[in-house]
């Protein structure tokens, strides 16, 4: 059965910034570790087009929406493959085919008579495309999230009949599983225990979007759409196009991970509207924090963004990856900061992996006649139980999405290992003949250790690992079983042994 996991599908507003990526190099680092371990993956991304905000964006552009959704849509997907993403689906909110499933999705939860008319009166915040609370009923009153005043709507409107799900709901937020972190899950508890909400799911005096079948004015509710790009993105492999296609493709998603921004949309409202459609929910709902910058979130909307192609071009992607995986716990925000950024590369993937690896290898080809050493003695040293125990949490931290966690795992274990080194001093030991079996051997273990660190890193840093493995003289990493070679005692002895070339450099301050 696949492994489905999907980053949100980003509105098209502007090109991709650091926020979305932020997102989806979480997906990406999760959908290369569930294939190392031998899942078979579908990891879906992808554009949400339509809605107010996007009409306008184009209109204040002087283009009309569709060009640009096809102007936009293009950019992140050339983004996504700049950064290395493997995504398998990519889907756009305006193709026929997804029109199609929104088209079928709503008659099934029309028969489910959870479709009426009413009256749809409230304020409206066009960045979130979502009706807001407005404690002092002011026009004044700005959204918390985009800064922006709220908009004024009354029509009559399309409703989806959430209040009937609501013990529906209330069961399914009480597997701790199904939402996390912790903090999330208590949120979205804390709201559905308020009681919930019917709500509009169609506008009218909206012509970007997709039409409601029987009423000719009205455009579906970008949310009512969007959501359903989940599931019309893996309708398609047998050209079906069809709610029962995307349950062979493998429907439900394991995991959605999205920002704590659209939580309530993807743990309350898609839910609901899926046990309406006879369909399951998705298996798990992750909610990440956000990235500010001087405290305040990083969004389009606030002007406040870091341009993800200027940290590409400055500092490659792999820091950027390394910097955003391991510095921030997945429910946290995390603010960042140039300088930090800088000190975490150069201490972490320089100093401790890079220098570990040159200096060493550099050692045993000068040592060894470019290889690594033979061993003549029994191998039995401590840094495999430090091996052993950090590939352990390792997976255990990344079964757990704890991602922060497992890159911190494989920090330790080359922190301990660089100890073993300086405390064994082998170049103090070479000096002296009698010693050449106990160098062969800590020159052997540190090489061993390190190539474990280069495996264990590949769904963090898939090009990193490449390099550090390639060092050590390892070809055709990509047909060797990941989980096999985690195992203590691989590396050949007398393996030739490349010249040792830096594996990053470090980087500057500015
Ligand atoms: N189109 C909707 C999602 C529909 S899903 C069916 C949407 N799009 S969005 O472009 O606004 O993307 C929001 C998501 O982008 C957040 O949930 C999060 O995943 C990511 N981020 C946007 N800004 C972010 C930060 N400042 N920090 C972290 N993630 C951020 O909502």
């Amino acid at each position: 059965m696949n492994f489905i996991i999907t980053t949100p599908l980003y509105y098209v507003n502007d090109k991709p910034h650091l926020g979305s990526v932020y997102t989806t190099i979480i997906c990406d680092s999760i959908a290369r570790y569930k294939r190392l371990r031998g899942e078979k993956v579908l990891f879906i991304t992808g554009v949400d087009e339509h809605g107010l905000k996007i009409q306008r964006t184009a209109f204040n552009n002087g283009v009309s929406p569709k060009e640009h959704c096809d102007e936009i849509s293009e950019i992140f997907k050339k983004n996504w493959l700049k950064w290395n993403i493997s995504f398998n689906k990519f889907i756009r909110t305006t193709s026929p085919e997804h029109e199609k499933v929104v088209h079928e999705f709503y008659e099934k939860v029309k028969a489910s008579n959870d479709i009426y008319m009413g009256e749809q009166k409230g304020w409206y915040c066009v960045g979130c495309e979502e009706f807001k609370d407005n404690p002092d009923n002011s026009p004044s009153y700005k959204c918390p999230i985009h800064k922006k005043n709220l908009e004024w709507k009354n029509e009559n409107n399309l409703f989806f009949r959430l209040s009937k799900y609501q013990k529906a709901i209330e069961e399914l937020i009480q597997d701790p599983e199904f939402i996390e972190p912790k903090e999330r899950r208590n949120e979205i508890i804390n709201f559905v225990s308020k009681g919930l909400k019917d709500f509009s799911i169609s506008r009218t005096n909206l012509d970007w979007g997709i039409r409601v079948p029987d009423y000719i004015n009205h455009t579906f509710y970008v949310w009512f759409d969007a959501l359903l790009g989940y599931v019309s993105s893996i309708s398609s492999d047998d050209n079906k196009y069809s709610l029962d296609s995307s349950i062979e493709s493998g429907w439900p998603a394991n995991v959605h991970i999205i920002g704590k921004d659209i939580l309530r949309f993807h743990a309350i409202y898609w839910p609901a509207m899926l046990i309406s459609a006879g369909m399951k929910p998705p298996k798990k709902i992750l909610g990440h924090g956000f990235l500010t910058r001087e405290g305040q979130k990083m969004g389009k909307s606030l002007g406040n963004v870091l341009d993800p192609e200027n940290l590409l071009k400055k500092y490659g992607e792999e820091s950027v990856r390394w910097y955003l995986l391991k510095d921030i716990s997945l429910g946290s925000d995390g603010d960042f900061q140039d300088r930090r950024f800088v000190d975490i590369i150069n201490n972490d993937l320089a100093n401790t992996i890079g220098n570990l690896l040159n200096r060493t290898t550099s050692m045993s080809r000068k040592w060894f006649n470019n290889q690594t050493p033979p061993l003549s003695e029994k191998n039995n040293n401590e840094l495999i139980t430090l091996a052993n125990k950090s590939t352990k949490n390792f997976l255990t931290y990344f079964d757990n999405f704890k991602i922060d966690k497992a890159s911190n795992e494989i920090l330790v274990f080359a922190t301990n290992v660089n100890l073993y080194l300086n405390k064994k001093e082998p170049w103090s030991l070479i000096k002296d003949d009698k010693n050449i079996n106990e160098v062969k051997l800590i020159i052997y273990n540190v090489l061993e250790a390190t190539r474990i660190i280069g495996t264990l890193i590949r769904p963090i840093l898939p090009e990193f690992s490449i390099k550090i493995l390639y060092q050590l003289g390892e070809n055709n990493i990509e047909n060797k079983d990941w989980e096999e070679n985690l195992k203590w005692g691989l590396l050949p002895e007398s393996r030739s042994l490349p010249k040792p070339i830096p594996i990053i450099n470090k980087l500057d301050y500015e």
